[in-house]
């Protein structure tokens, strides 16, 4: 048997493909954060007096060894196993006999995914976060080292004003830093355990703690009432998504920035070769490839986040076979834009700044509106009046 709800008459292999899809590959991701979650639904089932100590301690013991192996490479999740939950059981069970036939009293695959998800999203958006930290500090860096150069604001795409790299990489790191502050935030719906709300709503019989596995696991409180745990599936996961998506965008702001910088017309920045690549044809040609891919991925997390919304719209309550579909997107979306993040950071303190080409693109007119503002403060003028005097000088 390689399904836990097998009975004597074979899967079909087209439906078994179509069902398990990725999902048993997607799952890989996760078993770490089953590992973790079966582990304190163990415990909680042991202090219960659900499990005895010898099948406690066993099952403890082969749910570290099998993560680890699992870590290390050693075995995936198969595709007739349908899923990472499977995956586990079956190898508990092989490890240790019936003790692992014990673990999924008062919990079903419905609520284990769950919990999963969750502790992988509230780790991710912590890395992500610190990504975004990564790209500000490199920002930083180019503030420190050349902020004080002189450079033109543009609205528009035209010459405005006169600002400074500093002025350009502070709002960036500004930004970033917002950004970063909007991914912890969005930690706050993966924060509750849905452990102990099984297939969807509760469990009979049994009176089990769910205050122990919130705690063990690190959760902020269980999620309430068990019904409403199968309705807030793909919520974390589009808060997530929405705030690498704003993300996503300013990084992909900065690299379209960059792509204009590079330009032979504008002149501020030059790439060092190995950051460049080449044309087949043109000889001459150095492109600055990285900074149009952060720049042309910077939608993936959107349109992700558009592909996890369109799968949970309109579902009846309840667990559906859909919800497995919005993993897919939740992990693509938030690996490009880690992605992106990881790239600029790397990239960021490698670009050179030209001072010349900086300097002589600001020409006299873009000082019109100081002009204004010092007749105004010197002369007393009305603004408009000082407006129009600085325009005709
Ligand atoms: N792979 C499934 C998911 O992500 C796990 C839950 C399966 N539950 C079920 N009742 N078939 O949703």
């Amino acid at each position: 048997m390689t399904r836990l709800w097998d009975r004597d008459e074979p899967l079909d292999r087209l439906v078994l493909e179509f069902t398990a899809g990725e999902d048993h590959a997607l799952d890989d991701r996760l078993v770490a954060y089953d590992v973790r979650a079966s582990a304190a639904h163990a415990e909680m089932l042991a202090a219960a007096g659900f499990l005895g100590d010898a099948d406690h301690a066993a099952l403890q013991r082969a749910l570290a060894e099998i993560g680890a192996a699992h870590a290390r490479g050693e075995w995936r999740v198969a595709l007739e196993e349908e899923d990472g939950h499977t995956a586990l059981e079956n190898r508990l069970t092989a490890a240790v006999g019936e003790a692992g036939a014990r673990i999924h009293l008062g919990r079903s695959r419905n609520d284990q995914v769950l919990a999963a998800l969750r502790l992988w999203l509230k780790d991710e958006l912590a890395v992500l976060a610190g990504a975004a930290g990564e790209v500000a500090a490199a920002l930083d860096g180019i503030a420190e080292r050349r902020g004080d150069l002189v450079m033109p604001g543009y609205t528009h795409m035209q010459r405005a004003m006169p600002t400074t790299l500093g002025a350009w990489a502070g709002a960036y790191a500004g930004e970033l830093r917002d950004d970063a502050e909007g991914l912890l935030a969005a930690r706050r719906r993966a924060d509750r355990n849905p452990l102990g709300s099984a297939a969807g709503y509760g469990v009979p019989v049994l009176s089990l703690d769910r205050s122990r596995t919130t705690r063990a696991l690190g959760f902020a409180a269980a999620h309430e009432p068990v019904t409403a745990v199968q309705l807030s599936r793909g919520k974390a996961e589009a808060g997530a998504l929405f705030e690498a998506a704003l993300l996503a965008q300013d990084l992909g702001r900065l690299a379209a920035d960059l792509c204009l910088f590079a330009t032979a017309e504008y002149g501020f920045v030059t790439l060092p070769a190995a950051l460049t690549t080449g044309s087949s044809m043109l000889p001459q040609k150095r492109n600055p490839d990285l900074f149009e891919l952060v720049r042309g991925r910077s939608g993936e997390a959107a349109a992700a986040l558009v592909e996890l919304l369109a799968v949970t719209a309109k579902l009846p309550s309840g667990y559906h076979r859909d919800l497995q579909l919005g993993k897919k997107p939740l992990f693509r979306g938030l690996d490009s834009v880690r992605a992106s993040a990881r790239l600029l950071a790397h990239a960021l303190p490698l670009v050179e700044w030209d001072e010349a080409k900086m300097r002589d693109a600001v020409d006299p007119s873009l000082l019109a509106a100081e002009r204004a503002y010092r007749m105004v403060l010197e002369l007393g003028l009305p603004f408009r009046e000082a407006y129009r005097r600085a325009r005709e000088e």
